[in-house]
């Protein structure tokens, strides 16, 4: 018994003699037959009998073997094709081929040629899914896999920022509120959700410069002196140092907050002094959350400003971009007509 037996078969041809004797071979293998005698007809019985191969003729009334298969190909890709052609017509064989067809015999054939070519094809197709299932369970496997790497980063982020944060316990909340503030205004600004959190999610590194900052200064508590400045001011060269040449995106994005947030629009920022256009968007977005958080929490030598203060004080001395300020702006106006309050 072969070993496609009981695989549906349709059969088309509108010469109803040469259809049956194909018929009556096919079905004394134990293959499934179901015919057709044109290439309408063909089309609406596939829909029905969802045969696994088609053998077609190739000179057919109202539309050719050919322009079957080409149908075929497109509407029902899984079914694979056999063309049966005349002596005379060997181009088309060829033609069929390159359109599609997975095997085609001569007429007048031989019993076992037919069989052969039938069997040959099943086998073809057999292949065509198999590989097909085989890739689809392989790219399932790539997705997966790189959702775990991307979660595993996000998580490598998390934890590099929480032990930058026990250094100094005060900054754990502006972290959370400084990378939340920037996730907004990525939003705002028309970023994607998944731009804007892999944005929040590297600004959570935006001080991770400070591991190299001794503690001494990074604890202190009365106001430091113009050299002491300097050495914390190096926390954007370190950060940079720590991330750069990263892979993954988020780190790199990381590495470009960490290295630009402290630089200025107006070029008097740290550590290169670059101004506007220079400024890469995510550092003067993460500047703008940065400076508005530290300006609107309390600090041991001055109370937190009302958020309007803030804005102002941002938009007078801070040389951030104005259009990033503006956003943020925005963003507060919204926030607070949202909670009632005087607009
Ligand atoms: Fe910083
Ligand atoms: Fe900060």
């Amino acid at each position: 018994m072969n070993e496609f037996a009981g695989a549906a078969i349709l059969v088309v041809d509108d010469e109803a003699p040469a259809r049956r004797l194909t018929i009556r071979v096919l079905e004394s293998h134990g293959f499934r037959c179901t015919e057709a005698c044109s290439k309408a007809e063909a089309l609406e019985t596939v829909a029905a009998a969802a045969p696994e191969l088609v053998v077609t003729d190739m000179k057919m009334h109202g539309g050719s073997g050919a322009s079957l298969i080409a149908a075929l190909r497109t509407e029902h890709p899984d079914i694979a094709a056999v063309m049966v052609t005349g002596r005379d017509d060997a181009e088309s064989a060829d033609a069929a081929l390159l359109g599609g067809a997975y095997g085609y015999v001569i007429k007048p054939f031989a019993l076992n040629e037919l069989l052969f070519t039938v069997t040959g094809a099943l086998k073809r197709r057999a292949l065509v899914l198999e590989n097909r299932a085989h890739r689809d369970r392989l790219e399932a496997l790539v997705r997966v896999r790189t959702r775990e790497l991307d979660d595993s980063r996000a998580e490598t982020v998390k934890r590099l920022a929480r032990a930058v944060e026990s250094r100094d316990a005060g900054t754990g909340m502006h972290v959370d509120r400084m990378s939340g503030l920037v996730y907004r205004l990525a939003r705002a600004l028309g970023w994607s959700d998944d731009d804007a959190e892999t944005l929040r999610l590297a600004s959570l590194l935006h001080d991770v410069g400070k591991i190299g900052i001794p503690d001494e200064l990074l604890l202190k508590d009365g106001p430091l002196s113009a050299d002491e400045r300097l050495v914390i001011q190096t926390h954007a060269s370190i950060g940079h140092g720590i991330l750069a040449g990263a892979d993954s995106e988020l780190l790199r994005l990381a590495d470009v907050i960490a290295w630009t947030h402290h630089e200025r629009f107006d070029g008097s920022g740290y550590p290169r002094g670059l101004a506007k256009a220079e400024i890469p968007m995510p550092g003067r977005i993460a500047a703008v959350a940065d400076v508005f958080d530290a300006l609107t929490s309390d600090r041991p030598y001055r109370a937190a400003l009302p958020e309007h203060e803030a804005l102002a004080t941002m938009r007078a001395d801070c040389g951030l971009d104005p259009a990033v300020v503006d956003v943020l702006e925005a963003i507060l106006r919204r926030g607070a007509h949202a909670h009632g309050a005087p607009g």
